[in-house]
């Protein structure tokens, strides 16, 4: 193995206990899950994926940008926005978000940016864990939008 599960399991599971990530709890994300298991499921999908393709990543920001890639905190059906609309501008609003209440490197800050590309043309993800997350996201969100697995 190429990374440590542990220190990922780890920070991911510290991440978990935190009161402003208990917070995503309360929104609905895809069909029928919530923001912060949709992003549990994420998190995890991207350190197996990132084993899959032998790629060395940094354990503790993946975890952290993985956790706080929907950070956006509103309700996407009471905020009435389209699906296109909440699309492209969630990932630049969960950046803020997250930015103000944890310490965030540029990394994390990029993987939460980046994570909607290429729908997001112009915020590319800009590392391993970029890339891993954005291609995570799409696998767990059809998942749970086409065969309803949450
Ligand atoms: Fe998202
Ligand atoms: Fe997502």
């Amino acid at each position: 193995m190429t990374n440590n599960r542990d220190l990922f399991t780890q920070e991911l599971n510290q991440l978990l206990r935190d009161p402003n990530v208990q917070q995503m709890k309360k929104y609905a994300q895809h069909g029928g899950t919530n923001t912060l298991s949709h992003s549990t499921k994420v998190a995890l999908a991207s350190f197996d994926l990132a084993e899959k393709l032998g790629w060395k990543i940094n354990e503790e920001e993946l975890a952290r940008g993985a956790i706080l890639h929907d950070y956006y905190l509103y309700d996407i059906r009471a905020e009435g926005l389209s699906p296109y609309r909440h699309g492209t501008s969630h990932p630049k609003l969960a950046a803020e978000k997250a930015g103000q209440d944890f310490e965030l490197t540029d990394k994390e800050k990029n993987i939460i940016r980046g994570h909607m590309w290429p729908l997001t043309l112009l915020s590319p993800p800009r590392s391993r864990e970029a890339a891993l997350v954005c291609m995570a996201d799409k696998y767990v969100a059809f998942r749970e939008m086409v065969l309803r697995k949450y």
